[in-house]
C-alpha cells in the first residue's frame, strides 16, 4: 500500500497454484513444507482437542494472537473499537485466545496513551470483556466449555509511552549500546532500580488476581518483542539479581509465578516468548533493511550467537526449561521485536512506515518462525507451543498450517494480522470452506503504520470499520508524505 515501493518479490497472491508456491519457494532457499491438498473435517488437524494438565481442554488447534488496537480510554478502559474486536476473536473459531491484546499492569508501563490498563478502577470492564467473548463465542458456536482465553500482562520497559504518543517514558534494566541512541537515551539513562521491579512484580500479581476474577483462565506473562519481560532475558550486564546469570535473568518470572501462585491459586499461566532476536536493523541506502552491527560483534540478542544475526537456542531452550519447572505449560512462540527488527516477527512485503524494505523473502521469515516453534516442541513434547507469524502466506496458511500440526511441529497455529481482515478465517479453516480471497490479509502493514503515527490499528484496506472511519483519512494523508 506504500506507493512509492515496488516489492522485489513476488506477490503470494500470484502464487495460485501448488506448482508455483513449490517452485517459488525453490528457486528462493526457502525449505518450507506445506500440504497441497486439505484434508476432509473429520482428519483434519484443525478441529483436534488439547487437553491441558489442569484438566482444562482447547476445543481445537487454533488460537488468537494478542493483537492492540491503539485504542483504549485514557485512563486504560476498552472504547467501542477494542470491544469490536474482542467480538471478532470471539466468533473466530478458535478455542484459544491468547491474551487477546496486550493489557499494561500500570499506567507507567503503557505502550501507548491509548492502551489497556487492569487495575481496581477498570476491572468491572475486564469482567465485561471476558462475559463479552463468553455471549459472543455462545451465541455462534453454542458452548465454551472448551473455549481457553488468556489476557497479556505487560509492562514495555524501554518501550513505555504512557502520556504522549511522540514520547518515550522508558524504563530500562540496561544501558544498550545500540537502542540507547537509537530511541534517543542518553548514553548514562538511568536503570530501573531493583526495588522498582520488586514492585513491579507486585502490580503483575495484582493484575493477575483480577484476571482471575474477571473469569479469565489464565494470563500471559509477556516475554517478547523487547518489552520489559524481554528484556531481562538480554540483561547480561545488568549487576544485581535481575541481572548476568541466567538464573537472575529469569528472577522477574520465577517471583511472578510465586505470586501468582499464592494469591491465585488454579490461574493457568502462559508465556508468550520472543524465542530468538537479532541484532537491531536499520534502513539501508537504498531502503533495504540491515543489521546495524557495523564490524562489531552483538551480544544482547536473546536467542542469537555473538554474530546478532545467527540462531543460538540454547537458553531459549532452558528458559523453556525453568517454565516447565514452573508449572506453566502454554507456551507462544513469536521473536524479535517492531521496534528494531520487525521483519523478522509480521514477515511483510510492504513495510510499515518506521520500518524498511524486506532484508529477506518474507517467506524466510515465517519459516523461521515455524522452524524455531518445531525445535522448541521437540525439546518439550509436553509443553503446549503456540506459533506465530503465519499470516504472511495469505492464500497458503491453511496448507502450511495442517502441514506444521499433522508433523507435530507445533499444538496450535497463531492468527494475528490475518483475524483483523478475517476474522473468520479459522472457522472456515475448521470447516473446510474455501477462503475468502477479499478478506485475506496482504501484509500492507497499515495496522502499524497508523499506530506509529498516532492513529487507531485496524485493517484500514479491507475492513469497512475502519475504510469507513476518519482516521483513514488521516492515515492517506500521512502515507502520501511519506
Ligand atoms: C496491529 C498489531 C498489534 C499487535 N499487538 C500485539 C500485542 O498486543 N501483543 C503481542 O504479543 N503481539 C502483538 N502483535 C503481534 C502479533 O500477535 C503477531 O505476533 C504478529 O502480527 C505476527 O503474526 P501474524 O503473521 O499472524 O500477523 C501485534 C501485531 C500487530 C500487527
Ligand atoms: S491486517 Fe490489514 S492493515 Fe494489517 S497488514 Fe493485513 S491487510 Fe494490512
Amino acid at each position: 500500500m506504500t506507493g512509492k515501493f515496488k516489492p522485489k518479490y513476488t506477490r503470494v497472491a500470484q502464487l495460485k497454484t501448488a506448482d508455483d508456491l513449490r517452485n517459488y519457494l525453490a528457486d528462493n532457499q526457502v525449505s518450507l513444507d506445506f500440504d497441497e491438498h486439505l484434508l476432509s473435517k473429520e482428519d483434519s488437524p484443525f478441529g483436534q482437542k488439547i487437553h491441558l494438565k489442569s484438566g482444562k481442554t482447547i476445543g481445537n488447534r487454533l488460537s488468537i494472537l494478542p493483537m492492540e488496537g491503539w485504542d483504549g480510554t485514557a485512563d486504560g478502559k476498552p472504547s467501542d473499537l477494542t470491544k469490536l474486536r474482542w467480538e471478532k476473536f470471539a466468533v473466530s473459531g478458535a478455542k484459544l485466545l491468547w491474551g487477546c491484546e496486550a493489557v499494561a499492569v500500570s499506567h507507567e508501563g503503557r505502550a501507548n496513551p491509548r492502551q489497556l490498563v487492569i487495575n481496581e478502577a477498570n476491572f468491572s470492564e475486564y469482567q465485561d470483556l471476558y462475559q463479552l467473548l463468553i455471549d459472543k463465542h455462545t451465541e455462534k458456536f453454542g458452548n465454551t466449555d472448551d473455549l481457553l482465553i488468556g489476557l497479556q500482562l505487560t509492562h514495555s520497559g524501554r518501550f513505555c509511552k504512557p502520556n504522549d504518543n511522540t514520547k518515550f517514558e522508558s524504563k530500562i534494566l540496561y544501558r544498550h549500546p545500540k537502542l540507547n541512541p537509537k530511541f534517543g537515551l542518553s548514553e548514562d539513562y538511568p536503570l530501573m532500580t531493583d526495588e522498582e521491579i520488586d514492585s513491579l512484580i507486585e502490580n503483575f500479581v495484582a493484575a493477575a488476581v483480577l484476571a482471575q476474577k474477571a473469569g479469565f483462565h489464565f494470563v500471559d506473562i509477556k516475554h517478547c518483542h523487547g518489552y520489559l519481560g524481554h528484556e531481562f532475558l538480554s540483561a547480561y550486564d545488568r549487576e544485581g539479581k535481575y541481572g548476568g546469570s541466567f538464573e537472575n535473568r529469569t528472577r522477574f518470572l520465577r517471583n511472578i509465578v510465586e505470586g501468582i501462585r499464592t494469591h491465585a491459586p488454579g490461574l493457568e499461566i502462559g508465556v508468550r516468548l520472543s524465542a530468538i532476536d537479532f541484532a537491531p536493523f536499520k534502513k539501508g541506502e537504498s531502503g533495504v533493511g540491515e543489521a546495524d552491527l557495523g564490524a562489531n560483534t552483538y551480544q544482547y540478542a536473546f536467542g542469537a550467537n555473538e554474530t546478532g544475526i545467527e540462531i543460538d537456542i540454547d537458553e531459549p531452550r532452558a528458559f523453556l526449561e525453568l517454565a516447565q519447572s514452573l508449572g506453566i505449560q502454554l507456551i507462544c512462540i513469536t521473536v524479535g521485536s517492531p521496534y528494531y527488527n520487525p521483519h523478522l516477527m509480521r514477515p511483510a512485503l510492504f513495510p510499515p512506515s518506521d520500518g524498511y524494505q524486506p532484508p529477506e523473502e518474507p517467506m524466510l521469515g515465517v519459516t523461521r518462525m515455524i522452524d524455531v516453534a518445531a525445535a522448541l516442541k521437540k525439546s518439550f513434547p509436553e509443553l503446549v507451543i503456540v506459533g506465530s507469524g503465519y499470516s504472511y502466506l495469505q492464500d497458503w496458511l491453511p496448507h502450511v498450517a495442517q502441514n506444521v500440526l499433522r508433523n507435530n511441529k507445533a499444538d496450535s497455529v497463531g492468527f494475528g494480522r490475518m483475524v483483523l481482515s478475517y476474522p473468520t478465517m479459522p472457522d472456515d479453516m475448521l470447516n473446510n470452506r474455501p477462503s475468502q480471497r477479499k478478506l485475506i490479509c496482504r501484509t500492507f502493514s497499515d495496522c502499524t503504520t497508523a499506530p506509529r503515527n498516532g492513529l487507531y490499528s485496524g485493517c484500514f484496506p479491507l475492513d469497512p470499520v475502519y475504510k469507513n472511519h476518519p482516521h483513514a483519512e488521516l492515515l492517506k494523508a500521512i502515507k502520501d508524505g511519506l
